[in-house]
């Protein structure tokens, strides 16, 4: 059997995380602050690293959540800021995990279709209108895990307006939104709506080394300060070295270059895969993303993603079943991270999925 390529993990390769770069920025943070990093910490992440990214983002430090991890700062606002049985609306579909935790934390889920230009507001816009309010909007905006697609800017601001008319809250996971091949950002829905009404996190993941475990979410003073608590009570502080060492990147100017250098790893990656496409059945759907680390498909007739995956495996490639996206059915679509792979395996992989579903 060949050696299996994953296009299921959404990491990035090894050689977009810089060991040495890392190395040197935690060597310098602790030789500075020693006593404060070597100690117990506060629940709230390493104080300097919250004024760091309070400043970036516009806001003050005590708007921000330092987490092992941003996942982690979504569960909290499960288990805070929701109680079981309240609906929450997610993208369809949306982050696996995110779709997972939910269900774990007994939400109500209100699933928002998807469009290539993002979510369909519209559909959000008429449940809604029929009662079913969310208390909050989960969104991804930015080349989108697992869609690639990206929110228009017309969408972004609907999307505001919509939870301003009904009340409801928007969490806007923005980890890939840095890491663009082409084409102009767009401003963030946090910017549009404001801190009363938009929360915001994202990660250190992707741009940096997921193995930091460094994210973050932005929200409201008395909801940070309570989220700081369940924290506290929960693991005492987050792991203040690798977020010293982050501030350390970013303080020294050495962000932007690394993620400009991520970026061009993952647009050959991002080429390479489209080139596989050709491999595709007649009539599979995708639209290459202009960023970030997936490829969604959408499988034609009957052509069952699920249940193909373990024949792939056996010749030697494996990805994400779409349906584990989506609170039910889907079965024809799967998710392929080009992220965490070469560009030569990627040709090689895409050459296996397109045998496989030939057969099938
Ligand atoms: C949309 C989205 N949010 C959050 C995460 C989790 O990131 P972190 O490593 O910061 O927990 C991921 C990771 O794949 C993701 O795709």
């Amino acid at each position: 059997m060949p050696d299996v390529i994953s296009f299921a993990r959404g990491a990035p390769a090894p050689e977009a995380l810089d060991g040495g770069l890392i190395a040197r920025c935690a060597t310098a943070a602790l030789a500075a602050d020693p006593a404060v990093i070597l100690s117990y910490g506060t629940g709230g992440g390493y104080p300097p690293l919250r004024e760091w990214l309070a400043a970036h983002h516009g806001t003050t430090a005590d708007r921000v959540l330092i987490t092992n991890g941003s996942l982690e700062g979504y569960v909290f606002l499960l288990e805070t800021f929701l109680s079981p049985g309240d609906l929450i609306g997610l993208e369809a579909p949306t982050y696996d995990r995110a779709l997972l935790q939910a269900r774990r934390h007994g939400m109500e889920i209100l699933a928002i279709p998807m469009e290539a230009d993002g979510m369909d507001v519209d559909a959000l816009a008429a449940a809604c209108a029929a009662g079913r309010v969310p208390r909050l909007v989960y969104t991804i905006p930015n080349f989108h895990n697992p869609a690639g697609t990206t929110i228009s800017l017309e969408k972004r601001r609907a999307l505001v307006a919509l939870a301003e008319q009904h009340g409801f809250w928007i969490l806007e996971d923005d980890p890939y939104g840095r890491l663009r091949f082409e084409g102009e950002a767009l401003p963030a829905i946090y910017g549009i709506g404001g801190p009363e009404r938009v929360m915001f996190s994202s990660s250190f993941s992707k741009t940096l080394a997921p193995g930091l475990r460094v994210g973050y979410l932005i929200a409201p003073p008395d909801l940070i300060a309570s989220l700081t608590t369940r924290a506290n009570q929960t693991y005492i502080s987050p792991a203040h070295l690798p977020e010293a060492a982050v501030l350390k990147v970013c303080e020294d100017g050495l962000l932007d270059p690394n993620i400009a250098r991520v970026t061009e790893l993952m647009r050959v990656r991002r080429d390479a895969m489209a080139a596989g496409l050709v491999h595709m059945p007649a009539g599979t759907r995708c639209t290459p993303p202009q960023g970030g680390f997936f490829m969604w498909l959408e499988l034609p007739g009957d052509l069952s993603a699920d249940a193909l995956l373990p024949v792939a495996q056996d010749a030697g490639v494996i990805y994400v079943a779409g349906s584990s996206c989506f609170t039910e059915g889907h079965h024809n679509t799967l998710r392929l991270a080009y992220s965490g792979v070469s560009p030569a395996e990627i040709t090689v992989g895409m050459e296996r999925l397109g045998q496989v579903f030939a057969r099938a």
